[in-house]
């Protein structure tokens, strides 16, 4: 874990305090990174290092269920002929599982940049098979153009440079290979058709019903604020779909989950120069 991880400078913050004030997760919308990448990178990892024991349970509990239908649906847009799947911010490996039960894939890595999150998942019931990768998806320790897919569950919204991420991911895709992120966007109550958000009263349910149970089951309130909050620190889908194809992707498809309460993106890497 130490040696993929140290060689990313976002890596080396110094530590701060926890919870962390919900501002070092501040976006410049200019640029889609946060002000201060290395207190960002350290508070994200605590915090999920501290709720690693909880968060498959909570995750069920929170979506009444839905979050297993949402990967399910994901992994079902991977191209049927892709052999190497990375699941980037793979947590406890629940994508990669998806993409496995989906049929997609030979091989399947799953990255994360939190030990507590891939130890839990080692552990799992069903994720033998899988290839374990202690890594951070900014920096990550694998070969240009290595992979046929990458897949991120509700982890894009996590990385302290967007941009920077998907130009990471497009590097170590082959040319060709395809992206698909499943997560939690920023609400655009001006979008059209897949790119459409949640209705409001479903947004203010989710912003107060997230934090309360965080606090009351997950004891840990300011883990599960931040669900909400950083999601409205986040891009539009269709602001996503633009970063996209500035970063070198193609053939974006926008698709909104449950009302708009979740949306799959998938894209293909385009040719290199
Ligand atoms: C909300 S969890 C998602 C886990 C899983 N993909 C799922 O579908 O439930 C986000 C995960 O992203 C990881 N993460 C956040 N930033 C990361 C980074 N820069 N590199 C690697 N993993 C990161 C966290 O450690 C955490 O396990």
């Amino acid at each position: 874990m130490d040696g993929a991880v140290a060689c990313c400078p976002l890596a080396v913050g110094a530590p701060r305090g926890y919870p962390p004030a919900m501002g070092i997760h501040d976006r410049d919308p200019s640029t889609w990174r946060v002000r201060d990448p290395g207190a960002h990178a350290h508070a994200v990892r605590a915090m999920f290092a501290r709720i690693s024991g909880v968060y498959d349970g909570m995750n069920r509990l929170l979506s009444f269920g839905l979050d297993g239908r949402w990967r399910a649906i994901a992994a079902g847009r991977l191209d049927r002929d892709v052999e190497t799947v990375l699941d980037l911010c793979a947590g406890t490996g629940d994508l990669a599982r998806a993409c496995r039960a989906a049929g997609r894939g030979r091989v399947w890595l799953a990255a994360d940049f939190t030990p507590e999150m891939l130890q839990r998942g080692r552990r799992r019931r069903g994720t033998d098979g899988l290839h374990w990768l202690a890594a951070d998806g900014l920096c990550l320790p694998l070969r240009d153009d290595s992979v046929d897919a990458v897949v991120v569950g509700f982890g894009v919204r996590n990385l302290a440079d967007v941009r920077a991420g998907l130009r990471e991911i497009r590097r170590v895709l082959r040319a060709g290979g395809q992206l698909v992120v499943l997560d939690f966007f920023r609400d655009d109550p001006a979008a059209a058709g897949d790119a459409r958000g949640a209705p409001a009263a479903v947004r203010t349910l989710v912003a107060r019903l997230v934090p309360l149970a965080g606090r009351l089951v997950g004891r840990d309130h300011a883990a599960y604020s931040y669900l909400p909050g950083s999601a409205s620190r986040f891009l539009t889908p269709a602001e996503f779909a633009a970063l996209l194809q500035e970063c070198g992707y193609d053939d974006v498809v926008l698709a909104r989950l449950t009302c708009g309460v979740a949306h799959v993106v998938s894209a293909h890497s385009r040719q290199k120069m």
